[in-house]
Parts: C-alpha cells; sequence; structure tokens
C-alpha cells in the first residue's frame, strides 16, 4: 500500500484526498489543514487522520475542539508521498520541509515548471515520471489542452494549435472574487501563459492561447484551432476522440448546449460533488476548414487534475505502468472512458 498525505485541504486537496480512499493500493495517511473550519470539522467526520500546518494552527484547532494528530512534520514521518495542495506559491516554500523529510512530493498547477523540473499528464508522460523524487500535475487548462492535443497529434501531425481561454472568474466558494459584470482580459499583453504551460508537458506542439475572465463560476470555455499536417475529416476527429481517455464527447443534439449544460449533466452522473473528470468536447462543434479544426471544449476546473494526481501517485512509486494506473484510475473514479 501506498501511504499518501496531503497537506492542503482545499477546492483540489479535499477531492484528491477522496480519490485516495477509494484506490485498492493507497492508504490516506492524513489531511493538513491552516483553520480549523467546517471543512476540517468535515475531515474529522469522515475519520481523515487531521494534521496542522504549525504550532499556531496546531492552537487554534484544540481551541476549536478539533484533536489534530500534530502537525505537518508529524504526517512527513507516516508517509511515503505527499501531494502539497497549497495555495498557489506555497508549495514552492513547502519544498524545504520535503526535501529534508526525504519525501516523494507532487505538487499542483499553481506552481512552477522549475520547482520539479516535470509537469505531469498521465496520457502524455507517466513514463518520464516513473520513480522520480518530485513532479508538478500542471492546472486544469493545461491538463485539457495536453490531454486533446496529444491525442490529435498522434493522429493527425499537428502543425499549429491556437486557443481562446474564457475562464471561470472564480471557484464557487470563493465569494470575495469577480468580476461580477465584466469580462476581464487576463492578460492584457499576449500571449497567456497557456501555451507555453503545455509546451512544459508536450515541447514540440506550437501552440499560442489567449485568455479572458468571464463571470461564471462552474466551467473553462476553450475555443480552439488546430492546423494539421495529415488530411482530416470530421469523422475521423471524432474516432480519434472517442479512443482518448478522459475525453467525453458532448452534443447539442441532446439539449447540451452550455457550460450550465454540461454542468448539470455532470450532476446527472451523480458522481462526488458532481465532478467531471473529463474534458468535455462538443461533437458537433468540430468542423474541419481545409487543414484547420475548429471546436470547443469545456474544462471542469475542480475537478480534471484529480486523475492526473492518483496516476502521478503510481508514477512516482515506479511500479506501475501508463496503461496498469489509468485503467485502475478510471475504474476507481467511474470515468466513463
Ligand atoms: N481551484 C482550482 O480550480 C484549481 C484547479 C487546478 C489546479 N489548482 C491548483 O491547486 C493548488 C491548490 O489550489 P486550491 O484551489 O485547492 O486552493 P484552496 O482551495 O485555496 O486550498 C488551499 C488549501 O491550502 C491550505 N493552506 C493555506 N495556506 C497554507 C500554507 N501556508 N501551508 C499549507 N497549507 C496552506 C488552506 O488551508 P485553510 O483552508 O485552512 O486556509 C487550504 O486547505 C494550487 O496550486 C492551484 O493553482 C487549482
Amino acid at each position: 500500500m501506498i501511504r499518501v498525505g496531503i497537506n492542503g485541504y482545499g477546492v483540489i486537496g479535499r477531492r484528491i484526498a477522496d480519490a485516495i480512499v477509494l484506490q485498492p493500493d493507497m492508504v490516506l495517511a492524513g489531511v493538513v489543514k491552516v483553520k480549523p473550519d467546517y471543512k476540517a470539522r468535515i475531515a474529522a467526520e469522515k475519520k481523515y487522520n487531521l494534521y496542522a500546518t504549525d504550532e499556531k494552527s496546531l492552537k487554534s484547532f484544540s481551541e476549536a475542539g478539533l484533536n489534530p494528530r500534530g502537525m505537518l512534520k508529524d504526517l512527513l514521518r507516516e508517509v511515503d508521498i505527499i501531494v502539497d495542495a497549497s495555495p498557489e506559491g506555497v508549495g514552492a516554500q513547502n519544498n524545504q520541509i520535503y526535501q529534508e523529510f526525504n519525501k516523494k512530493a507532487i505538487f499542483e498547477g499553481g506552481e512552477e515548471h522549475e520547482l520539479t523540473g516535470l509537469s505531469f499528464v498521465a496520457q502524455c508522460n507517466f513514463d518520464e515520471a516513473k520513480g522520480k523524487k518530485a513532479l508538478r500535475v500542471v492546472s486544469c487548462n493545461t491538463t485539457a489542452l495536453c490531454r486533446v492535443l496529444n491525442s490529435l497529434d498522434k493522429s493527425f501531425r499537428i502543425k499549429r494549435a491556437r486557443a481562446v481561454i474564457a475562464r471561470r472568474a472564480a471557484d464557487p466558494d470563493e465569494t470575495s472574487k469577480g468580476p461580477i459584470d465584466a469580462v476581464v482580459l487576463d492578460p492584457v499583453n499576449l500571449p497567456s501563459h497557456h501555451g507555453p504551460d503545455v509546451r512544459t508537458v508536450l515541447p514540440h506542439i506550437d501552440i499560442v492561447t489567449m485568455a479572458l475572465k468571464i463571470p461564471t463560476t462552474h466551467m473553462h470555455l476553450h475555443s480552439l484551432i488546430v492546423s494539421v499536417k495529415e488530411k482530416v475529416s470530421e469523422n475521423r476527429i471524432i474516432d480519434a476522440l472517442k479512443e482518448t481517455t478522459r475525453v467525453l464527447l458532448v452534443n447539442s443534439k441532446d439539449g447540451i448546449k452550455s457550460t450550465a449544460h454540461v454542468t448539470d449533466f455532470a450532476r446527472e452522473l451523480g458522481r462526488p460533488r458532481s465532478d467531471l473528470y473529463e474534458v468535455a468536447i462538443w461533437a458537433d462543434s468540430i468542423k474541419v476548414i481545409e487543414d484547420e479544426i475548429y471546436f470547443y471544449m469545456g474544462v471542469h476546473q475542480e475537478a480534471i487534475v484529480i486523475p492526473e494526481n492518483i496516476d502521478a501517485i503510481r508514477a512516482l512509486t515506479g511500479r506501475y505502468s501508463k496503461e496498469e494506473s489509468i485503467k485502475l484510475t478510471n475504474k476507481m473514479l467511474g470515468i466513463i472512458q
């Protein structure tokens, strides 16, 4: 059994914890939180071993009537692998203590590629991560772009990819973030960071991206134009994407015409927290004009990186093949394909 700890129990950390509990080859050794709020109480109700970040945090837990097992450093003694799901930039600061305890570590997309030198998307580069000391699971948008571009590149050899990303402004619980009534150019100075981030996983892809923040919380929407070297048709693209794991084809003929409909569809799947681990691509948006493929895809930002984190844990052990790990993760999370 692989013993895993999670440092940071927010949007991503909570989901990774629940996903670990479902795996037959993993044990959740504990989760680390700063504040003793409702999320900490729910973790305690789920019988997860709760740890505080530091002495100050430990004191606040005790005052709130929660009984943490100790602090981060105590959890580190118990684990084979630590997953750092702390806020953007905090992971880089935590890296020092993971190294002191000589622990394998997984960081999230808010950290820079340079922190580990290895940016991970399971179906693209699982083998590169086998047995390594640390890696970074890339952000939600980069994960989606890599899954889809890797598939199109293998089937049709990409010449260049261009994407405009309409980004959700905030996660549903982020009450202090906007915009409420604006579209924010994010960034104004182009291109956005997403293209270079894709190249940390797929270095040979020529990709340029633009991004906007829009007043919604449930999904990102990507508009893509991908130019390819092979002769291609809409049907061949659909066949290639059907064969690609963690990609879900949806259709406006079934009434799915917006990110709200995709979210509603995900609710009907009955997954925990209505999570959609797959990238949703509108099959009937796929259009070929000369050598260019046009299409739309939706990304559930809170969920898409969860299967990647589970595969990342197995990759660091060096004991699994890519196919074994992806198959097992998909089965345990109920991923459609
Ligand atoms: N949210 C997304 O849509 C999304 C998608 C993909 C990737 N990511 C990446 O995933 C990572 C985590 O993001 P998130 O959205 O899950 O963040 P989040 O919801 O803000 O959760 C962060 C967690 O880290 C804890 N924390 C705060 N300061 C800490 C510190 N100094 N040391 C240790 N833990 C600390 C927080 O504890 P308290 O709750 O007690 O304050 C909270 O549990 C980031 O790298 C982010 O870029 C996020």
